[in-house]
């Protein structure tokens, strides 16, 4: 798949710039043709000797140098490759390219690139949690820059560990062909859109080791978002806790309680879509702060409990409102009903009802039989696994955007 395909490489300044020798190696061998350009930092960890012996190709370092511009310069270096994969992307270079700046070849070839771009980024945890390297990535993101990684372990300085060590070579690559995978495939319905979903149950604490809990496992909602992620959107799944796996292509935020969820939900907002399929705590307690006792003579403590923030309706009545906002009921009696009622009460277009009632093995099971209730009526879908479900309705969200 990536034979003849042309790749520009840019190489940042970090510790992590070793790795694109063998990036570069495996490349070569798939029968990629690669043209590096190096940053002066790149420079200070791996020679350009190497990555031009191994790549085959004179490398590119200097903006003001007369023979590359003559030959071929910034703009036709930047047109002749199929794909640009940055790696390492370092925090610096992320923050000059989210901010437009074309101070040096790298940023000037990105700047002026018409080519899909796939970033790797390497830097330290705090970096990386930075508010504005946040900003930033998000913004590159935005704009359909393309990101593998970081993953999360040891860091180069001793004793540092978190999230920013960048992609390995063979992950890098796996995205690349990722890449051309889905280019030869049919343009997707979503991309380009933001898509929030809230998926699973939440745990409201009674005290330090006890919670108040329900029985949805997050298989719809976590079905959904890979559904969706699928057919192109950007996904921020907000889950509760569950025991299955995050989805591929998702970004997840992980939450315990509805406050939690909420607080997570508005951080995400702007979105175009939002999604709301976590079976939330109508109701949580003031946490004890020490375990309650049982105390012999007295009676069983009684749990006060106070109402939850209703996350849906709060998005489907607050700005900026999503497009199209979409939310569940799970009933176990009158569910056409419960459900049309619900879709006025909370301000969402569309709700998909389901029984989960005993006998149904809906809630926490595999299958799903639902309704889709919107404006113009109710539709019945037959019983379906989760993952059907979950395509199907992932399609009439593309449907309805279009
Ligand atoms: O009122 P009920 O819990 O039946 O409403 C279900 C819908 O509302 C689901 O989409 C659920 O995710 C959402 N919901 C919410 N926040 C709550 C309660 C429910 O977002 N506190």
């Amino acid at each position: 798949m990536l034979a003849n395909k042309r790749i520009l490489l840019i190489i940042a300044g970090g510790i992590a710039a070793y790795k694109c020798l063998e990036l570069i190696r495996r490349l070569k061998e798939r029968g990629c043709s690669v043209r590096a350009i190096m940053t002066k930092s790149a420079r200070q960890f791996v020679t350009p000797l190497s990555v031009g012996a191994l790549s085959g190709d004179r490398v590119y370092t200097d903006l003001f140098d007369l023979t590359a511009e003559h030959d071929i310069g910034h703009i036709q270096l930047s047109r002749d490759a199929d794909l640009l994969v940055v790696a390492p992307a370092t925090a610096d270079l992320i923050a000059r390219m989210a901010a437009g700046l074309a101070d040096d070849l790298a940023t000037n070839v990105l700047l002026a690139t018409d080519k899909p771009v796939l970033i790797a980024p390497a830097m330290n945890p705090v970096m990386w949690s930075h508010p504005a390297t946040v900003r930033n990535v998000a913004w590159l993101r935005e704009t359909g820059i393309a990101m593998v990684g970081p993953n999360v372990g040891a860091m180069a300085e001793r004793g540092e560990f978190g999230a920013g060590r960048m992609a390995e070579p063979m992950e890098i690559l796996a995205a690349i062909e990722a890449h051309f995978a889905s280019a030869i495939a049919a343009p997707k319905p979503l991309t380009g859109k933001h898509i929030i979903i809230t998926s699973g149950p939440t745990h409201e604490p009674i005290d330090p080791v006890r919670y108040i809990a329900n029985r949805s496992s997050g298989r719809q909602g976590h079905a959904i978002a890979k559904a969706l992620a699928d057919l192109g959107a950007r996904v921020t799944l907000v889950s509760g806790p569950v025991a299955i796996a995050d989805p591929v292509g998702v970004d997840v935020l992980h939450v315990e309680t509805a406050a939690e969820m909420l607080a997570a939900c508005s951080a995400a907002l702007p979105a175009d879509v939002a999604v709301f399929a976590a079976a939330v705590a109508d109701w949580r307690t003031e946490a004890a702060s020490l375990k309650l006792k049982k105390t012999p003579g007295a009676g069983p403590p009684a749990l006060a409990l106070v109402q939850n923030p209703d996350i849906l309706a709060t998005v489907a009545h607050g700005t900026p409102r999503p497009r199209l906002v979409v939310g569940f009921a799970a009933e176990t009696n009158d569910v056409l009903a419960h459900a049309s009622e619900k879709r006025l009460r909370k301000g969402c277009d569309w709700i998909v009802a389901n029984d989960v009632g005993a006998g149904t093995d809906i809630m926490g099971g595999t299958e799903n039989e639902v309704h889709l209730v919107t404006e113009a009526g109710i539709e019945t879908w037959p019983r379906l696994a989760k993952q059907d479900v979950a395509d199907r309705l992932a399609a009439r969200i593309a449907e309805a955007l279009a």
